[in-house]
């Protein structure tokens, strides 16, 4: 009888339970949970097939077909007990777990090793206790780790090595103890705090960045803390004055050596860098703080305030195409011409890596100073990638870093920009946030705007497609220009979503990034120009975005919590500034139709901020 039914019919069964077959796993790990747990129970509804719908479970639902729990977020909601085995574990697609603020005891399970792709684990003001699970080592994807405020002791692992995308790393009020290790494979780490523990030793070198405030209650030495005692017995006064002569020399012939050593690194040809460092083929670097130095402050008058508004009339220019013998190609009739030879023979700096290749400063030898930018990973082919930068190239606008000439070889595609002076990113996360006035910030806000407003006017297809702050450059009077325009259409796909916080949600490819798609990360500028937050480095708990972040504070809060605590003179602007926000969030709405667009935004900005 059984065997009576179709051959299709039971294919289509047998396609039924492969689709939901990881979903439904993931629902018994949910439910394994819920079992384990006690106090205030977790109010899922368990007769439903479907978990994605549970409060704190979100599932990815792009095809059914890969349906999968990838966040779990149950924080205080008064969790009492151990996490059983086969919970957790199980949910291997799990980007963000957090668990914060419950009364969760015993060991973290070492099944956490099977969700390879967490980005964030919150843990913090719980009762776990234990040592750190070998099996947490493995998680390299990880980008925030939170596991302050409970009882785990031991020592601080020198395997915190492998987690090389750790940005945050908060262990304070634990009971760990020896010394910190030397962790300097974590190169992107923003944030540390190991306060109140019972560590002692030196504060290793990598780690001596961070302010005391990273090491209170500890007994660590160095660093930001007072230095280490020297191990010697008394000495006499001789010796001692013997060791200051002898230090005096050893200093002096130290700054000689730095001194040596920093004109030979000025003085490194462009040539070498580019020979001596192959471009990697995918590290991302999401942000590129941190390359030039500070700009003066400076105050602004009046006329130099707005002397740059929007020259409607100067449009497209005439590129004019200057092709040296060398393949060098350089735009505009008034540059001086340079040839490749003498580029590639100038002294040069890094800058920064970014998501399109790393960028250089050359020293020409006539003094001439260029931005160069190496293309990594360029998807064109020559005669498409000719067309693309020679339009580019005739984009002219004074809100605009103009492109001034490119190189095209086999092996080395190369951009070549005016310098700029400062860019916003180094302004709003660097020392000299005070200085950014509301006058400042809505002259920097206007000016972007401007900008990215000439490109979409261009054609129904120009965009910027790469806005962040690290891209839009000032002059030394504070007028913004947008840099690195259209770039992301010559390279290949650049896949960063969850640290690229700039990136609009309906958004796949990096090559195709639509004008409203330009316009939410337009917004996420403002709200990063209203909190002083960085985006990118996802500062904000449990992996929310800069915009959810905004929307939540605002809904359950007073909006005034939001803006930077750096804005002074806040009183006389606080209504622009809360319609300045109420701008920002339109532009970050998940809907792309429901977007202003960007003549609407500096419609808008000139009149909130009265210029
Ligand atoms: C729980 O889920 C079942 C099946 O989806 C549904 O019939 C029922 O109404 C739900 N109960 C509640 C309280 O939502
Ligand atoms: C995902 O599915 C839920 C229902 O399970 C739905 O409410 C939500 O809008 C979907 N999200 C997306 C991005 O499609
Ligand atoms: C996904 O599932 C929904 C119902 O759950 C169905 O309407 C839709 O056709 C499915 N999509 C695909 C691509 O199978
Ligand atoms: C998931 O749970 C089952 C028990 O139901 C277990 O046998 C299996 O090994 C677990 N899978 C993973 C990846 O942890
Ligand atoms: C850490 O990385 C090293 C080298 O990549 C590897 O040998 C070691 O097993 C890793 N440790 C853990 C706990 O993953
Ligand atoms: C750290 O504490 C543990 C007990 O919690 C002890 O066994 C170990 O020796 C201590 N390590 C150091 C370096 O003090
Ligand atoms: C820290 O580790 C790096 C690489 O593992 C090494 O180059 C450096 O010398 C170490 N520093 C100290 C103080 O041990
Ligand atoms: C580190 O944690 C301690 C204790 O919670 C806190 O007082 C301190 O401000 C934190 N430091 C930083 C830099 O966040």
């Amino acid at each position: 009888m059984i065997n009576l039914f179709p051959l299709f019919f039971l294919l289509f069964l047998s396609s039924i339970t492969i689709v939901f077959s990881d979903l439904e796993a993931d629902r018994s790990a949910l439910l394994r949970l819920r079992g384990a747990v006690r106090g205030r129970t977790l109010l899922w509804n368990t007769t439903s097939s479907n978990p994605c719908s549970w409060k704190g479970v979100k599932c990815n639902n792009l095809t059914n077909q890969s349906n999968r729990v990838i966040e779990l977020r149950l924080p205080g909601d008064g969790l009492i007990g151990q996490l059983p085995l086969n919970s957790i574990g199980n949910l291997t697609q799990l980007r963000i777990l957090s668990l914060r603020g419950n009364f969760l005891s015993g060991p973290i399970p070492s099944e956490l090793g099977s969700c390879t792709e967490l980005r964030d684990l919150h843990l913090q003001g719980n009762r776990f206790s234990g040592k750190i699970p070998e099996t947490l080592f493995t998680l390299k994807n990880l980008v925030r780790l939170n596991l302050a405020g409970n009882n785990f002791f031991g020592g601080i692992s020198s395997a915190f090595n492998n987690l090389t995308k750790l940005k945050i790393l908060y262990l304070e009020n634990n009971q760990f103890n020896g010394s910190l290790p030397n962790l300097s494979s974590l190169t992107e780490l923003r944030k540390f705090n190991v306060s109140f523990n019972a560590l002692m030793g030196s504060i290793p070198p990598r780690l001596d960045t961070f302010s005391s405030q990273s090491y209170l209650g500890t007994s660590l030495c160095g660093g930001p803390l007072v230095s280490c005692p020297s191990n010697g017995n008394k000495l006499s006064g001789g010796a001692i004055a013997g060791i200051i002569v002898g230090s005096v020399i050893g200093l002096l012939l130290i700054l000689v050596i730095m001194f040596i050593l920093y004109r030979n690194y000025r003085s490194r040809k462009l040539l070498q860098h580019i020979e001596r460092s192959p471009i990697p083929p995918s590290p991302v670097k999401p942000s590129e703080n941190g390359f030039w130095s500070p700009m003066p402050i400076i105050t602004v008058t009046e006329e130099q305030k707005f002397s740059n508004s929007f020259a409607s009339e100067e449009r497209v220019g005439k590129v004019v195409v200057q092709g040296g013998s060398d393949g060098l190609v350089l735009f505009g009739k008034d540059v001086e011409m340079f040839s490749l030879q003498n580029l590639l023979r100038s002294s040069a700096e890094v800058l920064g890596k970014g998501t399109v290749g790393t960028t250089y400063k050359a020293y020409l030898e006539n003094g001439a100073e260029v931005i160069v930018k190496r293309l990594k990973n360029v998807c064109l082919s020559e005669k498409e990638f000719r067309g693309e930068i020679e339009n580019l190239g005739s984009f002219i606008h004074e809100n605009l870093v103009p492109l001034r000439g490119y190189f095209y070889g086999t092996e080395e595609k190369l951009l070549i920009f005016e310098p700029m002076p400062g860019s916003l990113s180094i302004l709003l996360h660097g020392h000299n946030r005070r200085s950014l006035s509301w006058e400042i910030r809505c002259k920097i806000a206007l000016g972007a705007a401007y900008g990215i407003q000439y490109l979409h006017s261009i054609s129904p297809d120009t965009t910027h497609g790469n806005i962040k702050s690290s891209n839009i450059l000032l002059t030394e009077y504070y007028d913004a220009c947008p840099s690195e325009f259209g770039l992301t259409r010559l390279v290949s796909n650049i896949t960063s979503p969850n640290l690229n916080g700039y990136r609009a949600p309906e958004v796949t490819d990096s090559r195709n990034i639509s004008k409203k798609a330009d316009v939410y990360s337009f917004g996420v500028l403002l709200l990063e120009i209203l909190t002083g937050k960085e985006p990118d480095s996802v500062l904000i708990e449990d992996g929310i975005d800069l915009p959810s972040w905004v929307q939540s504070v605002v809904q359950e809060k007073w909006t005034i919590e939001v803006f930077d605590p750096e804005l002074i003179n806040f009183d006389n602007f606080e209504e622009q500034m809360v319609q300045l926000l109420n701008l920002a969030i339109s532009c970050t709405v998940q809907h792309p139709d429901r977007r202003p667009s960007m003549v609407e935004i500096t419609r808008r900005i000139k009149r909130i901020c009265s210029l």
